[in-house]
């Protein structure tokens, strides 16, 4: 196993925000991926790149986060940052937060 910081990588060298949302779906009772989030993270993700972010954010899919009677969840790294019941037009707030 190797561990490092974000900072020491040089992939993640100008890292700011790390954004996961998680897209996991079922059947059975509510869920994120049921909700809405994986166009969420798509757009997100298209934001990043038509803007030159790749360096500073990072958003990525994600398991199930735990909340899932909140969803759509999220979660921000390093600053720790949890979002629920996101909503579509939340999109602009979050860009905003990621910036
Ligand atoms: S399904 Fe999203 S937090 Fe559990």
């Amino acid at each position: 196993m190797s561990i490092s910081y974000a900072a020491m990588s040089k992939n993640f060298k100008e890292l700011e925000s790390h954004l996961f949302i998680c897209t996991h779906e079922r059947d059975d009772r509510a869920s994120c991926g049921g909700s809405g989030s994986k166009e969420l993270a798509s757009d997100l993700k298209s934001w990043v790149k038509e803007n030159d972010l790749k360096k500073k954010i990072k958003i990525t899919k994600s398991g199930c986060l735990g909340l899932c009677e909140e969803g759509i969840v999220a979660v921000c790294y390093p600053q720790g940052l949890w979002y629920t019941d996101i909503k579509p037009e939340d999109i602009e707030d979050l860009k905003k937060d990621l910036k």
